[in-house]
């Protein structure tokens, strides 16, 4: 556990764990990271969490961690959960319960990426295109997308709070082990999930306003029934793509599926969802759009 206890006033020392391999300074570098956390008053107990300190863990974001514990939003950081193409997710407590932090990397995130998503979405007008900015409007866009949706009443990580790079949320898991994405679950019944994916998506359209756009097996949970995760590339139904976006996810969906249930015809789903015509065009699962 990397373990953010409240600093209290004055000046702060760091608390490294008993551990010799996280004592020994490797290189400069890690000496100066020590150093920042050290001035930040953040107690450091997890090895693997100091791995990705550099990539991960720079400037801003150490401040805008800071910012979160003072707020009491977080009491500790656990190990590395996952590392994605641009976020890093760590298990964390606030207090004694289980939490989820998802910090997106300033340093190496594809922030190319992320423009297509955000230009086109209303409440990202007149954003700033600088990196960092676009990054810190991305994690303000997951949460406020998690927070559509789970006030709609639908199965995702309630969001708690976002700072800057960092949005904290309710952990979707057991005994600090998340549950497996649906592409490794064991669904007993797939015609049963099925169903309530395609719930999830109109759902989500009707009662939210937005489609997922990255829907697929990897941003599934599941244990007993499937939760929605991932969500900052989500946008709202009136984005000049939406339709294409929700058209991938359809044909994502099915395309898991097809071998696993009888599933229903893609023109079909989209109407159901959005009361309209499917569009011509050809729809490509992610695999095919690569
Ligand atoms: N709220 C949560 N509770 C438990 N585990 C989570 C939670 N959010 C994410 N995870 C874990 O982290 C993994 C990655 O999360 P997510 O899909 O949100 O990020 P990502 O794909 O790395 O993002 P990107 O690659 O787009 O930057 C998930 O597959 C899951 O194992
Ligand atoms: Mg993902």
């Amino acid at each position: 556990m990397l373990s953010l206890g409240d600093p209290g006033p004055g000046p702060r020392s760091c608390i490294i764990d008993g551990d010799s391999s996280v004592r020994r300074k490797e290189t400069e570098q890690e000496y100066d990271f020590d150093r920042e956390i050290a001035n930040l008053g953040i107690r450091i107990k997890d090895v693997d969490t100091l791995k990705v300190r550099g990539e991960v863990f720079d400037e801003i974001t150490l401040l805008a961690l800071y910012k979160l514990v003072h707020k009491k939003w977080i009491s500790a950081i656990g190990g590395s959960i996952s590392t994605g193409k641009e976020a890093n997710v760590f298990l964390a407590e606030k207090d004694s319960t289980d939490i989820a932090i998802k910090i997106y990397r300033i340093r190496t995130a594809n922030f190319n990426a992320m423009g297509e998503y955000i230009i086109g979405d209303r409440r990202f007008a007149g954003i700033k295109k600088t990196k960092k900015d676009l990054i810190f409007a991305w994690s303000r866009k997951e949460f406020s997308n998690l927070k559509r949706a789970h006030t709609a009443g639908l199965s995702v990580p309630e969001p708690f709070v976002w700072d800057r790079n960092i949005l904290v949320m309710e952990f979707i898991g057991s005994q600090g082990i998340p549950y497996p994405q649906l592409k490794n679950a064991n669904t007993e019944n797939p015609d049963r999930v099925y169903r309530e994916i395609l719930q999830f998506i109109e759902d989500l359209y009707k009662k939210a306003g937005l489609i997922h756009a990255d829907l697929s097996e990897f941003n599934i949970l599941y244990h007993e029934k499937p939760y929605i995760i991932d969500m900052g590339q989500s946008v709202t139904i009136d984005h000049p793509k939406a339709f294409r976006f929700l058209k991938r996810d359809i044909a994502n969906i099915n395309h898991f599926f097809s071998s696993r249930c009888d599933v229903d015809d893609e023109k079909v789903i989209f109407s159901r969802v959005t009361g309209m015509v499917f569009p011509d065009g050809g729809t490509k699962t992610q695999a095919e759009e690569g």
